[in-house]
């Protein structure tokens, strides 16, 4: 056994005998002199073998991640490292056993490592021994344990849910498991355990949470992992402000009990129009301003076509001022902004700088004074001031500039990575509609109630039906998302309705619920919040796969273990699947 972790030993410790365990981090033969450092889970410890020391010469042999143990007694150094909490002292090491060798690791396993991704995911148990996935794993720990003392202490009990289930509501597409007893029939992977919570309150239970796995086939982003944990909660007989109340608290005590800091509450709310109005978006990042403000009053009578031409067809044009920002954009930068507009379906980017008391532009010939002066009062523009606009229908408006805001802020650095602006978004419609397809879609899923003043637009105007539904947001990520849940069955046939689902498709897909839902049913609501999000956050990476120990790259594979993988012949025969035929040429 050993006596203390590598992080521990102080000045005051000098004089005690004690044994290390660890990983050589590395060994430094400086001829009569060998220095070790020695790596475990909790830090570094200087091993030192002085010129008399009859180890020395076998110790100069040690290599980087051979694991070891040493006994030896504690003095205090002669050159100290202030960057180390150990670095006052050394081990002056009197014995010491080789527990592993190692071979050559090909990465370097440092902070400051320059191994590609790739090579860190295939040999992710040497990328895990460095300190920085260490304190993230840490924080994912004490994390989950935070919630879990918390919900407890709440009342709430952790429930487990199925993994191998049917299909759950969430809107991508499942993973599937083919039965072998059941030949061509098979499970679905829960999107989330939205279904099963449900049913635990019609079970009457009443404060349901679980630390639960979901799984989603959707296309991967920085933020987003095929398989993913939710911090999931639902609760009977209770209200909106209950929940929202609850999630409040949780956060603060998760963010107290990881950083140390107290977060103000209650959390600001933005209703879901004003995000989308303010911010372009439903998942604001409200660190910077730069907030979009319509002009298009400004223009009805333009003398610029384009400007003339969108208000004619009921189009928009909104902008937004990135204050100060004048001669951080070149001429070259602006072009850039430009495509990235138009690659998000803009015609074009209109663009404006206050120079030497003048607003200088491509489009400022074309312009009146009157509209020039409009203009700088309405973006509020002063001097170096960079105020972008976008012309176009809404949706293209305030998917564009809500965009081009977090590009300059990123660029520009303008939002404090320490900053949590928690952010509640109310006021969700229930339905938008799918042009493409045809048909209304549920923005939450098909369990959401409609707010009581609304009830009777589900049949008459559902697209200004409201639901019970609210997300949670931070540094412009979704964080998590709940509602109050439908609990009877008029409402939930009315909302199949809308939804355009047949009432064989709702027997067959969600026959149980509906089923369940007649029997009595307890009013209940919950949230779930995306627990790799949080840990983004509060652990400030935006690389999701920093956070989860064994993550997927953006293509869905795990390097390490190579999945997904082939299945042998044997069982394409047991589960009686085909593969498909090649075909020919
Ligand atoms: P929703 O689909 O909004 O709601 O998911 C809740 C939260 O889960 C996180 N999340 C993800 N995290 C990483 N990778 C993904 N692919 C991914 N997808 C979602 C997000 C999101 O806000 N059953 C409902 C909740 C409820 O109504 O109670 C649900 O799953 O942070």
């Amino acid at each position: 056994m050993y006596t203390h972790h590598n992080n521990e030993l102080t000045i005051a410790d000098v004089g005690k005998t004690v044994k290390l365990k660890g990983f050589v981090q590395r060994a430094r033969n400086l001829g009569n002199l060998v220095f070790v450092d020695l790596r475990d889970q909790e830090g570094i410890t200087q091993l030192a073998f002085d010129a008399d020391n009859e180890l020395r010469m076998e110790a100069g042999r040690l290599k980087a991640e051979y694991v070891i143990e040493a006994e030896g007694k504690v003095r205090e150094r002669s050159s100290k490292n202030k960057d180390l909490p150990t670095g006052d002292i050394e081990v002056d090491v009197t014995s010491f056993s080789v527990l592993s060798e190692a071979a050559q690791p090909p990465l370097l396993v440092r902070d400051d490592t320059d191994a590609l991704e790739e090579v860190r995911l295939r040999h992710r148990y040497l990328d895990l021994r460095r300190p920085r996935l260490k304190k993230l794993m840490k924080l994912r720990h004490l994390t989950v344990k935070t919630t879990r003392d918390f919900l407890n202490e709440e009342g709430f009990m952790e429930f487990e849910t199925p993994i191998l289930t049917k299909s759950t509501p969430e809107g991508a597409r499942d993973y599937i498991v083919p039965s072998r007893l059941d030949k061509h029939h098979f499970y679905a992977l829960p999107q989330s355990p939205q279904l099963f919570k449900q049913l635990l309150m019609i079970g009457g239970f009443e404060r349901y949470y679980q630390i639960a796995r979901c799984f989603r086939d959707e296309d991967l982003r920085s933020d987003r992992q095929p398989e993913f944990t939710q911090i999931d909660i639902e609760m009977a007989f209770i209200d909106q402000e209950t929940i929202i109340d609850l999630t409040e608290r949780l956060m603060a005590r998760i963010v107290k009990e990881t950083k140390g800091v107290e977060v103000k509450r209650p959390f600001p709310r933005m209703t879901y129009e004003e995000a989308l109005r303010d911010y372009g978006t439903d998942k604001p990042d409200t660190r910077f301003g730069m907030k979009i403000v319509d002009t298009g009053d400004l223009f009805a009578q333009s003398g610029f076509k384009v400007f003339k031409s969108v208000l004619q067809k009921q189009g928009v044009i909104r902008g937004v001022n990135a204050e100060g920002l004048a001669s951080a954009y070149s001429r070259k930068d602006l072009d850039r902004l430009t495509k990235e507009a138009e690659k998000l379906g803009a015609g074009g980017l209109v663009h404006m700088k206050m120079e030497a008391g003048e607003i200088k532009s491509p489009i400022a010939k074309f312009l009146s004074e009157e509209e020039k002066d409009g203009l700088v009062k309405r973006m509020r523009m002063n001097e170096g001031d960079l105020v972008l606009l976008v012309a176009d229908e809404e949706k293209t408006v305030r998917k564009v500039l809500g965009r081009l805001r977090i590009v300059i802020a990123k660029e520009q650095d303008l939002a404090d990575s320490d900053e949590l602006d928690f952010n509640w978004v109310v006021e969700w419609p229930m339905f938008e509609y799918d042009k493409e397809a045809g048909r209304y879609r549920s923005l939450h899923h098909p369990f959401t109630r409609v707010q009581d003043a609304d009830r009777e637009k589900l049949a008459s105007d559902p697209l200004a039906a409201k639901a019970y539904g609210y997300d949670l947001v931070v540094q412009g990520y979704e964080l998590g998302g709940g509602s109050l849940r439908i609990h009877d069955m008029q409402m939930q046939s009315e909302v199949f309705k809308v939804l355009a689902i047949d009432e064989e498709t709702q027997r067959e897909r969600f026959g149980f619920l509906l089923d369940a839902l007649s029997y009595g049913t307890p009013p209940h609501g919950g949230i779930a919040l995306g627990l790799e999000r949080l840990l983004m956050v509060l652990g400030k990476t935006d690389n999701i796969r920093d956070v989860i120990a064994f993550p997927k790259t953006q293509s869905g594979h795990c390097l390490l273990t190579g999945a997904p993988s082939e299945i042998d012949s044997e069982q394409w025969r047991e589960l009686a699947l085909k593969k498909e035929k090649k075909r020919e040429g």
